[in-house]
């Protein structure tokens, strides 16, 4: 199968800021070892970043329009928070986006228990930091393959 996966606002920071939150691997790190596992498993992933709300709304887009992908898995960051034009996107768009977090969103500030994509996701992963996106492959492949 082939998945994208898309990381919004100050995810490129990763390995950079709040390491106690986030850990001390860099998106590329992390990247890396994602892409091994889809590969392990026969799956090719891609991957997007922007710190720009409208980037990531025309990448979810052109992900639908061009086709290509079994799904996608979404860290938007602090935008999962308020979005409504992400949230539109992937209630647009034919393909099955899982919500992922790095920190348990639950734990934290009150601000961060919301979030205005869970309700058109088809999953929501957090607080296994690298490892909800690798959760987030696993649970959505399943899903996909109707186990
Ligand atoms: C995050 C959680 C968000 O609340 C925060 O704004 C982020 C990262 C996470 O991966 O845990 O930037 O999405």
């Amino acid at each position: 199968m082939n998945f994208l996966i898309i990381n919004g606002v100050n995810l490129n920071l990763t390995g950079k800021r709040e390491k106690d939150v986030y850990g001390g691997a860099s998106l590329e790190e992390i990247n890396e070892k994602i892409a091994a596992f889809a590969a392990k498993n026969g799956n090719k992933v891609d991957f997007y970043q922007s710190n720009i709300e409208g980037e990531l709304v025309d990448k979810l887009h052109e992900a639908y329009l061009k086709g290509g992908y079994d799904g996608i898995l979404l860290n938007a960051g602090a935008y999962s928070h308020y979005s409504y034009a992400l949230r539109d996107a992937i209630a647009a768009i034919d393909v099955p986006v899982v919500e992922v977090h790095m920190s348990n969103v639950h734990a934290r500030e009150s601000f961060r228990h919301t979030s205005v994509l869970s309700e058109v996701c088809k999953g929501v992963v957090c607080g296994f930091g690298a490892g909800s996106y690798i959760a987030a492959l696993v649970g959505l492949q399943d899903a996909l393959n109707d186990l």
